[in-house]
C-alpha cells in the first residue's frame, strides 16, 4: 500500500533519558545513595567496571542538553527523577536542593518550548529502602506514594504528563531474578512480590497524581515486546504463549483489570499471598495512556521457557542486529501496537522509549554517520505510522536516547544517542540521526 507516512498534526515527538544513565552528580547535594550507586561501586557488575559517578554530567550540563532538544526541534522531553535526591532515604525527610534541580530542569524546557514528561521511577530505589527490603517489602509501595505525593506537589503546577513506572518487568525480574541489575538478586519468591508491589505502588500514584496535579495525565512505561514462535511445533507455540504472560500479559492483564493472567498463576506455582484484598482494584486504576518501550521481538523455543532466560534463537531471527544483540525487527511495532490496541483497549498509547546501539565513531570530519539508526528509525516510525492508519491511537513517539549513556550493566560499551558523547572531555556532538529526526519532526512525516 503507498502511504505517505504523514503523522497527526498534534502527534508527540520526543527524546528519552533516566536519570541514573545521564546525571552524574551521584553525590552532590545531598543526594542519598540508589541501588544502582551501590551495584556499580561493587566490582564485577558492570561490563566495563564503570559507574554513573558522572555519566554525562547532565545534572551540571542540563542547560545545554535543552538547548541540543531545542535545535532537535522535540515536543517533548521524557526524564526520570532520582528517588534519593529527593528522599535521601527514602521516606521522610526531603532534599529540597533535590526538588529544585528538577524544578530548574522543568523551567528551562518550558522556556524552550518542550514540555517535559516525568518518570517517577527508572531504577534508581533508594538503597535505604531496599535495606527494608526493597521491592518484594509492602512497604517500598507505599513509600513510593510518598515520594510520588512529594513530586507532584513540587512540579505538578507545571509538569502535565507523569509515568510513575519504567519497566517493572525489568526491575522485578532483571533485579529480583536473573540479577544482571540492581539489586543483583536471584529468587523467584522475591520476584513476584517486587512485580506485585510495583504495580501497588503505580495503582496509589495514579489517584494521587491526579488529585495533587489536576488535569495531569498520567500512564505508565511496559517494555513490551511481540513473541514468535521458534518453529510451528506444539510446544513451541505453548511455551510461546507463556513468554508472552511473562512479559507482556502479567503487566497489562492487571492494568486493565483483568487480574493477574490465570495460566501464568499456574505456571509459576507459587503462593500469591502477597496479593491483598482491594489490590487488584488499585492496580487497575484507570490510566491516560500506556507507554510502550520496544526494541525488539522474542523469538520462543520450548527449551527455554521463562522465568529462564531466554537466549536468542539465531535460526529464525534476521540477519540485522543491533550492539545488543537485538534483532532489528520493525514489524514488530506495529504487531505489537495493534495487539496491545485490540486486546486492551487503552485511552492512548504512546512509543516511550525505541531505538538502537550501534558502533559510532568520530569520522575524521568530526561527524558521526550513524546511518543503520537512522534506517532503525526510518523503519520504526513507518510502522508506527501504519499502526496509526489502522485505528491505533498512538499519540507520541520517544526516542531512546536523547545522549550515549550508562547502559546499566553494559556501561558506557553502547551507545543509543542521537548525540555522541565523548565520556573523556563530555563534549556532545549531535549524530547524522539527530540531523534526520530534526528533519521527521519538521516535516511531522517518516522522510527518506
Ligand atoms: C530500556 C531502558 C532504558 C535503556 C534501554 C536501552 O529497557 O528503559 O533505560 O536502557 O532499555
Amino acid at each position: 500500500m503507498l502511504t505517505s507516512h504523514t503523522f497527526p498534526h498534534d502527534f508527540i515527538w520526543g527524546v528519552a533519558t533516566s536519570s541514573y544513565q545521564i546525571e552524574g552528580a551521584w553525590n552532590e547535594d545531598g543526594k542519598g545513595e540508589s541501588i544502582w550507586d551501590r551495584f556499580a561501586h561493587t566490582p564485577g557488575h558492570i561490563q566495563d567496571g564503570s559507574t554513573g559517578d558522572v555519566a554525562c554530567d547532565h545534572y551540571h550540563r542540563y542547560q545545554q542538553d535543552v538547548a541540543l532538544m531545542k535545535a532537535l526541534g522535540v515536543h517533548a522531553y521524557r526524564f526520570s527523577i532520582a528517588w534519593p535526591r529527593i528522599l535521601p532515604e527514602g521516606r521522610g525527610s526531603v532534599n529540597h536542593k533535590g526538588l529544585d534541580f528538577y524544578s530548574r530542569l522543568v523551567d528551562a524546557l518550558l522556556e524552550a518550548g518542550i514540555a517535559p514528561y516525568v518518570t517517577l521511577y527508572h531504577w534508581d530505589l533508594p538503597q535505604a529502602l531496599q535495606d527494608a527490603g526493597g521491592w518484594p517489602a509492602r512497604a517500598t509501595a507505599d513509600a513510593f506514594a510518598e515520594y510520588a505525593g512529594i513530586v507532584a506537589r513540587s512540579l505538578g503546577d507545571r509538569v502535565a504528563h507523569w509515568i510513575t513506572l519504567n519497566e517493572p518487568w525489568v526491575s522485578a525480574v532483571v533485579g529480583y531474578l536473573h540479577g544482571r541489575h540492581a539489586p543483583g538478586r536471584q529468587a523467584l519468591d522475591e520476584m513476584l512480590p517486587a512485580a506485585h508491589h510495583l504495580l501497588l505502588a503505580h495503582g496509589w500514584a495514579v489517584p494521587l497524581i491526579r488529585q495533587i496535579a489536576a488535569h495531569s495525565q498520567v500512564g505508565i512505561a511496559l517494555n513490551l515486546s511481540p513473541h514468535t514462535p521458534a518453529s510451528r511445533s506444539y510446544a513451541d507455540r505453548r511455551a510461546t504463549y507463556t513468554a508472552d504472560g511473562f512479559l507482556n500479559r502479567w503487566y497489562l492483564d492487571p492494568l486493565a483489570g483483568r487480574g493477574y493472567p490465570q495460566d501464568m498463576i499456574a505456571h509459576f506455582d507459587r503462593p500469591m499471598g502477597f496479593v491483598l484484598e482491594g489490590d487488584l482494584e488499585t492496580i487497575a486504576e484507570p490510566i491516560d495512556f500506556v507507554g510502550i518501550n520496544y526494541y525488539t521481538r522474542q523469538i520462543v523455543r520450548s527449551e527455554a521457557i521463562p522465568p529462564q532466560d531466554n537466549a536468542p534463537v539465531e535460526a529464525v531471527r534476521g540477519q540485522n542486529i543491533t550492539e545488543m544483540g537485538w534483532e532489528v525487527y520493525p514489524e514488530g511495532l506495529f504487531d505489537l501496537l495493534c495487539r496491545v490496541h485490540f486486546d486492551y483497549h487503552f485511552p492512548a498509547l504512546l512509543v516511550t522509549e525505541n531505538g538502537a546501539a550501534f558502533h559510532d565513531t568520530v569520522g575524521p570530519d568530526g561527524t558521526i554517520q550513524d546511518g543503520k539508526r537512522v534506517s532503525y528509525l526510518r523503519d520504526h516510525l513507518r510502522a508506527a505510522a501504519r499502526a496509526i492508519e489502522a485505528g491505533v491511537p498512538l499519540k507520541g513517539y520517544f526516542v531512546w536516547s536523547l545522549l550515549d549513556n550508562f547502559e546499566w550493566s553494559y556501561g558506557y560499551t553502547k551507545r543509543f544517542g542521537l548525540v555522541y558523547v565523548d565520556y573523556q572531555t563530555l563534549e556532545r556532538i549531535p549524530k547524522a540521526s539527530a540531523d534526520y529526526y530534526r528533519r521527521v519532526i519538521a516535516a511531522n512525516r517518516v522522510v527518506e
